[in-house]
């Protein structure tokens, strides 16, 4: 049976290479290493040690917002970005905190996850993001303290 680890990690190589491959729209080099601000944790996933996933948060105060997550295309839709989810909303829940995030409103197999996981959408940010039509919005999605 394999092993399924979520541990704290640091921006690396093997975690923007990741990036590069789950995202349209990466974000850059520059953005991805930049130093960690005040709240910032980075998660890793790995599988039989592995790495296959991350995630980035940011906590301040009684917020938590899910700044970036991202399963390798290779292991999507085998329940990995819901077991990093799941770590990261028992540490919410642990900090009394609310949970927020944005995600485009094209990206359907997000907005699944996240509503399972007791997202609800409260928001809208028009044009927020860059797409290959042009501009997309952004949904705002938040978690209530479960
Ligand atoms: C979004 C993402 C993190 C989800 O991780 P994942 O490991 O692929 O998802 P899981 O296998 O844990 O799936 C969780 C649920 O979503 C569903 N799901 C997964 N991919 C789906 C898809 N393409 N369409 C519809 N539902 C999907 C699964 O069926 C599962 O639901 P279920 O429990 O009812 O069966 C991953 O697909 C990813 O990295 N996407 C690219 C980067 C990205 O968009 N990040 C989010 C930016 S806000």
């Amino acid at each position: 049976m394999s092993k399924i680890e979520v541990t704290l990690t640091e921006p690396s190589s093997v975690l923007f290479d990741i990036e590069k491959r789950a995202h349209a729209y990466p974000w850059s080099e520059i953005v991805f290493f930049q130093p960690l601000s005040a709240g910032t944790l980075w998660w890793s996933i790995s599988v039989d040690k592995r790495i296959v996933g991350f995630a980035n948060t940011q906590l301040v105060a009684d917020e938590l917002t899910l700044h970036n997550i991202a399963i390798d295309p290779r292991y999507q839709g085998r329940g990995f970005g819901k077991f990093l989810l799941n770590d990261i909303l028992n540490y919410a829940d642990k900090h009394n905190a609310l949970m927020f995030l944005e995600v485009r409103e094209s990206n359907a197999s997000a907005i699944h996850v996240y509503q399972q996981a007791g997202f609800s959408i409260v928001g809208r940010r028009p044009n927020y993001y860059a797409s290959d039509s042009g501009r997309e919005d952004a949904l705002v999605m938040r978690r209530e303290i479960s």
